[in-house]
């Protein structure tokens, strides 16, 4: 998932953010920074994360991150601790994902998928996909740059992606 990009300030803050970790409600408080993070977000940015106009109450995010049935979410944290980035897969395949508008651009955007792709192997899911808008320019390249296939209509864009899943293959050797 390291990526070398142009400077060297770039890659000590990438290798940074890319301490994502699973919440598995670890820490009490994990729920409060993704409600922080949403907090901060434009209603935009939240139809796209959730594909329609909705704001999460505090109640709902503290569900959404500590109530893992059906989904796993990830969070990526600056130096600092706060909640940057937030992504979350479901058990039927589809993820969305959401980074703080102040820390785009930089790759995380990316790494999320690249690790949700990886959570989806784990989870032993046979494909992952996406919806979002035609013009959510930065997720149409994550898709196409991930190897997503990707569906254009008028009003969404769905992206699917197979998984191979590893298998053991066992062999009798004469
Ligand atoms: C989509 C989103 C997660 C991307 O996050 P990010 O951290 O900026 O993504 P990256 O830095 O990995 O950028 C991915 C690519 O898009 C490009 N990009 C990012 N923002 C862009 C913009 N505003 N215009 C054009 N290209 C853009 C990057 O340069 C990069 O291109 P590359 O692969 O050729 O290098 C972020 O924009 C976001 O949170 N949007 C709101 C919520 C959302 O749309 N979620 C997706 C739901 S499925």
């Amino acid at each position: 998932m390291t990526r070398n990009k142009d400077s060297n300030m770039y890659l000590n803050f990438h290798s940074k953010v890319l301490c994502m970790k699973e919440i598995v409600m670890k820490k009490a408080d994990d729920w409060r920074k993704v409600y922080e993070l949403y907090s901060r977000l434009s209603n935009e940015d939240l139809y796209l994360r959730f594909f329609h106009y909705y704001r999460p109450s505090e109640e709902e995010v503290r569900k959404l991150v500590t109530e893992q049935e059906d989904h796993i979410t990830i969070i990526a944290e600056d130096e600092e601790g706060k909640v940057i980035a937030e992504g979350t897969i479901y058990d039927d395949g589809e993820f969305s994902l959401v980074v703080d508008p102040n820390f785009r651009m930089r790759g995380i955007g990316t790494a999320m998928v690249e690790k949700l792709i990886e959570l989806g192997k784990e989870m032993g899911l046979k494909k992952i996909r996406f919806y979002t808008l035609p013009e959510n320019i930065p997720m149409i390249k994550i898709g196409k740059k991930l190897g997503f296939k990707l569906t254009f209509t008028s009003d969404e864009v769905y992206g699917e992606k197979p998984l191979i899943l590893e298998r053991v293959t066992s062999y009798v050797s004469s």
